[in-house]
């Protein structure tokens, strides 16, 4: 009976120590191969969907299994069934920020794996996300009454910001919410054409309704057109409708256009209106003293956001969203229960005051990281680079009259379309031909549609991507374009 219990007492507790030393040392090699290697894998699998599922026992295991099956899993399973986003030849969306001192600070937040809900609860990881907010902020050149809060994701730091708006515009909808209030006109916010779609998430989040976002007209390089927004304002506002926020955004998820935030914002400050800037991608562009014009008009803000795991190197997740006086934010989510009373130190910041989110991810270590070993230098010599590889490729398309530049170049994304074939099926081609680029396993890039016509899209920004790997796929795409 005595032996028994002894095992019983063997089997419980975490993996022993010499064990899961060991399998750390077999995990590094595993890192490092997998990122010395990546470029000679397929960028995206070939796979069906629901093909992975079907490798793997649809029931959950009753007794352990050992690491090594489970590490043989991932090499069968799970690998192969990756798009790998950190792939050289992967040349789509904008997040592709995997670099080692991302991953590693990522592997040191694992086992720390504290919530950094409030001060008491990790002062560490509370203090170095504010100065990690903090770096940024001056990286961005924002004004001292910026201050801000990590979020997992831009789409998340929009509605937190559209939030204050709200309550600001119609005070006490913190209390009693908007429902079945005589005194609440309709709100109204404006986002251009271009920008993303979490405007509409987030109104639909905060019952603002998906409608009353209205997209306002795009110039010819895809930049909101101020003049229609000054109409669209006027129009609503005489239709009884109250104009809450609009959204100008430095860096479009299509082409990187930059709405002209300078008039945007005389135009929020005429109608006492909230100035979002949506700096997910571009405001990363602020680090390179040649293109402080981005920045222009950003002072004027009531709140900016930005994700490092977009353009500056952090793995994803990592945004963070500044709000012109912080409290302003606090006073709309701040609450506190009795059982964390004893945990909150009123004078010290409490992240959980800042957001819907209670418990919260040790985000800020990753990019401290990130943000010491490349220094501001490393990072924004990394990003010119990435410029100069979109010009690049531009010219590359200039000079081939099977094809056209689809919007100007202004960051790390170029857009641009084929059009030798026959007029009518010019949009179903440059589809297909990401398609059959994608499917070879060679190459990732994504498709858009421009002024209604379909486009492929590329976008430059992984730490590994080199100017011989863009020669690589642009030779794909024309040899694509050549069997078209
Ligand atoms: C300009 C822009 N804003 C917002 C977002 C949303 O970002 P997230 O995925 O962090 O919610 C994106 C995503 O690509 C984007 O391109």
């Amino acid at each position: 009976m005595k032996d028994r219990q002894a095992d019983l007492k063997d089997d419980l507790g975490d993996v022993p120590p010499e064990e899961f030393r060991k399998q750390l040392h077999q995990l590094a090699d595993w890192i490092a191969d997998y990122r010395e290697k990546i470029g000679e894998l397929r960028v995206a699998p070939n796979a069906k969907p629901g093909a992975i599922r079907a490798q793997l026992p649809a029931q959950p295991p009753e007794e352990g299994e050992s690491f090594e099956k489970i590490i043989a899993d991932i090499d069968r399973v799970i690998v192969p069934g990756m798009v790998h986003w950190g792939h050289p030849m992967f040349l789509g969306y904008f997040g592709w920020t995997t670099t080692a001192p991302g991953i590693l600070g990522e592997i040191i937040t694992a086992p720390l794996n504290v919530n950094a809900m409030t001060w008491r609860t990790s002062p560490a990881a509370t203090e170095l996300e504010t100065l990690v907010i903090d770096w940024l902020r001056q990286w961005l050149h924002l004004p001292n009454d910026f201050d801000g809060v990590v979020y997992d994701t831009a789409s998340v730091a929009i509605m937190h910001a559209l939030a204050v708006a709200r309550e600001e515009a119609v005070p006490s909808t913190r209390k009693l919410g908007l429902a079945g209030r005589a005194d609440v006109p309709r709100l109204r916010v404006y986002a251009s054409e271009q920008a993303h779609s979490s405007a509409e998430k987030a109104a639909i989040a905060l019952g603002l309704g998906e409608e009353n976002v209205q997209r306002v007209a795009t110039d010819a390089a895809f930049r909101m057109d101020a003049t229609a927004l000054r109409e669209m304002i006027s129009r609503d506002l005489a239709a009884g409708m109250r104009p809450l926020a609009a959204i100008a955004t430095v860096g479009t998820t299509s082409t990187a256009s930059v709405d002209p935030v300078p008039e945007i914002a005389v135009i929020c400050r005429e109608h006492k209106m909230w100035l979002h800037i949506d700096g997910a991608y571009g405001g990363g562009l602020a680090l390179l003293p040649e293109c402080k014009s981005v920045m222009a008009g950003w002072s004027e803000a009531d709140s900016l956001v930005i994700n490092p795991h977009k353009m500056l190197f952090v793995p994803l997740d990592f945004s963070v969203l500044y709000v012109r006086d912080l409290e302003r934010l606090r006073r709309v989510f701040t609450l506190v229960p009795e059982y964390l009373r004893g945990d909150t130190v009123a004078a010290e910041k409490n992240y959980m005051d800042y957001g819907v989110q209670l418990g919260r991810r040790f985000r800020a270590l990753k990019a401290w990281m990130v943000f010491r070993t490349f220094g501001r230098a490393g990072i924004a010599a990394r990003i010119r680079d990435h410029l100069r590889l979109a010009t690049l490729l531009a010219e590359w398309v200039k000079a081939d009259d099977r094809f056209e530049l689809a919007a100007p170049v202004s960051m790390g994304v170029v857009c641009f379309r084929f059009i030798g074939t026959d007029e009518n099926k010019i949009d179903a081609m440059n589809s297909e031909m990401v398609e059959r680029i994608n499917a070879s396993g060679r190459a990732y890039l994504t498709q858009t549609k421009l002024n209604g016509r379909t486009v492929m899209r590329i976008g430059l920004g992984n730490i590994l991507t080199t100017e011989q790997h863009l020669r690589n796929a642009w030779e794909l795409i024309r040899a694509t374009a050549g069997e078209s």
